[in-house]
């Protein structure tokens, strides 16, 4: 009962706090200012590209919208204009959520014409969206000598830079000030930033990984490029997003590595070591909404009988706790981070965990990485359909005698067949090299 009351009045404070501070900083421009996609004819394919973003989804998107419905019932509305300023900057700017009524432009999210007027960044801490927009019908990005006849063009130095996506990839909460999503200080703190490796450079190129130059032409009619980025912004939603660049990616950041004994008593204790090694993402792995996502790894061992054992389990999230200590709390209630288990770019973290050997073997063991963008539970209320991606998978058989392990090898025919090519070919291989030798060793006694 204390604690309710504690914990009602400590909220109380907070979103009052929320109203009067200026949560949105955006000021008021209408929507006429920025255009929908639909008028980005010149650039068809990166339309095209922009249109499975998560970007362009940042407003009608399932999983945000079920949790902006919870969290503005937590708050009695206090938060969501928080959200939205971020989820939908044209929109906020324009004054349509208190309308209901979008425009084209307003409903798109993430848009064009929304990025490509930010000027820069408010001063201070990156993030929460504390953009600088100019909407003035110039668009601005990487080149200096690009032309248009449908509007003025601008060199910005700001799109090339991590701290341009940074502005809305850090968040944190408006009244307490704790850390809820940190890619961009995850980014500058890695070996990527040293590197000059930005967002941009995985994110908007053909990747997985750097794939630069990517050549082509930015414009119908344009000139052709040594390079141009893409508008793909391709993370890890394969559920939401275009789910074949989300799992290219999923797929490209993690190596899982194990050892076992290949040879072990039957009824001993087998150690299984893991490593997963953060190898292609510039930043934690998982990164972003990291109480939402889930990432785990699972270590299975399957007796000769078929019989599988979880060995081992490793979940990689934050939690977060609220004023009470109570956890999970929501982002809009935490507080504290109470733990946060997560890979940083170009770390490893290892495990080893014991399985049982069996009188005879062969024991399967196999550490396999999985990553969902949500549970089942929040995607089964949300109505989504989230499919869980293998990022990486490695197996090991260990046996009980060096006969075992041979029988078992021989047991399988391709292995047999194919070991017997390979004999026939360094057989074949060495007969020659001594034909050769023998040829030229005759040939100089003679001479
Ligand atoms: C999240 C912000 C964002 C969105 C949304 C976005 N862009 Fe871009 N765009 C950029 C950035 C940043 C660059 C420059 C990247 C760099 O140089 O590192 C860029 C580059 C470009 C370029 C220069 C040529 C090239 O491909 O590199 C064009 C043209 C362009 N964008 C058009 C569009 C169009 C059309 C859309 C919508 C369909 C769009 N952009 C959506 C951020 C965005
Ligand atoms: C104006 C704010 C804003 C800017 C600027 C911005 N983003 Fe985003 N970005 C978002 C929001 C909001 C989402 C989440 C939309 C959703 O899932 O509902 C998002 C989602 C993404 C995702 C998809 C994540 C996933 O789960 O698959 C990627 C990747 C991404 N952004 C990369 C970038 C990169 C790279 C830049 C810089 C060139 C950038 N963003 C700039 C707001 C922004
Ligand atoms: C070296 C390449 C690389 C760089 C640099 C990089 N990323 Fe990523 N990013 C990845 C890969 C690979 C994934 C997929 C694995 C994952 O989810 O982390 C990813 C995932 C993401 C996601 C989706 C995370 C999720 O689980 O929902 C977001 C959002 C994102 N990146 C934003 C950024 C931003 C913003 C920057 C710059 C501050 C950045 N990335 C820099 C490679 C990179
Ligand atoms: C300053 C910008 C910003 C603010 C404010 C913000 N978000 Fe987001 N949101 C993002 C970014 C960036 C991502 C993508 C991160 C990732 O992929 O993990 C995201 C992703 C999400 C997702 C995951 C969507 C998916 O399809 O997986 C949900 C849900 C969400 N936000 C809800 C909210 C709610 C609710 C609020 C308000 C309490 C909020 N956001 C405030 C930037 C913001």
């Amino acid at each position: 009962m204390k604690n309710m009351f504690a914990r009602a009045f400590v909220l109380a404070v907070t979103f009052a706090a929320l109203a009067s501070t200026a949560a949105v900083a955006l000021p008021e421009y209408p929507a006429d200012l920025f255009l929908p996609s639909t008028s980005c004819g010149c650039h068809g394919g990166l339309v095209a590209q922009w249109e499975q973003t998560m970007h362009s989804k940042a407003l009608t998107d399932p999983l945000y919208l079920y949790k902006l419905e919870q969290a503005n019932a937590d708050t009695d509305g206090a938060i969501g204009p928080f959200c939205e300023s971020c989820h939908g900057a044209v929109a906020m700017m324009a004054g349509e959520f208190a309308t209901g009524e979008f425009s084209p432009q307003g409903g798109e999210g993430v848009t064009c014409s929304l990025c490509h007027q930010i000027t820069g960044r408010e001063e201070g801490r990156i993030g929460n969206n504390a953009i600088v927009v100019e909407p003035d019908g110039t668009m601005r990005a990487q080149f200096d000598d690009a032309v248009s006849s449908f509007h003025p063009t601008a060199y910005s130095e700001f799109h090339t830079s991590a701290e341009f996506c940074g502005s809305c990839h850090n968040v944190y909460h408006p009244v307490n000030g704790l850390d809820l999503e940190s890619t961009y200080t995850e980014w500058a703190a890695s070996p990527y930033a040293d590197e000059g490796i930005t967002c941009q450079d995985c994110h908007m190129t053909p990747g997985p990984g750097v794939t630069k130059p990517n050549p082509g032409v930015a414009a119908a009619g344009g000139p052709e490029r040594e390079h141009i980025y893409t508008m793909t912004f391709a993370g890890a939603n394969v559920g939401l997003g275009d789910a074949v660049l989300a799992e290219e990616r999923l797929q490209a950041a993690a190596k899982v590595e194990l050892e076992t004994p290949e040879i072990v008593e039957g009824g001993s204790t087998v150690p299984a070591v893991v490593r997963i090694t953060n190898i292609g993402a510039g930043h934690y792995l998982p990164t972003g909404l990291t109480d939402v996502r889930r990432m785990w790894l699972e270590v299975v061992a399957t007796g000769p009988d078929g019989q599988e054992t979880l060995i081992g389990k490793r979940e990689f999230h934050t939690v977060f706790s609220d004023a009470d200590g109570n956890s999970p709390a929501d982002v809009w209630n935490a507080v504290a981070v109470e733990s946060d288990d997560r890979i940083p770019p170009r770390e490893s973290v290892e495990n080893v965990w014991d399985a049982a050997m069996p009188a005879e073997g062969p024991l399967t063991i196999s550490a396999t990485l999985y990553y969902r963008s949500c549970s089942e539970e929040f995607a089964e209320a949300a109505g989504v359909e989230i499919p869980t991606t293998t990022m990486a998978s490695v197996t090991h058989a260990v046996y009980t005698s060096s006969e075992e392990a041979a029988a078992a090898t021989r047991a399988v025919p391709g292995a047999q067949s194919g070991n017997g090519l390979l004999l026939g070919i360094l057989i074949a291989g060495l007969v020659v090299i001594v034909g050769i030798l023998v040829f030229f060793g005759l040939r100089s006694r003679t001479s």
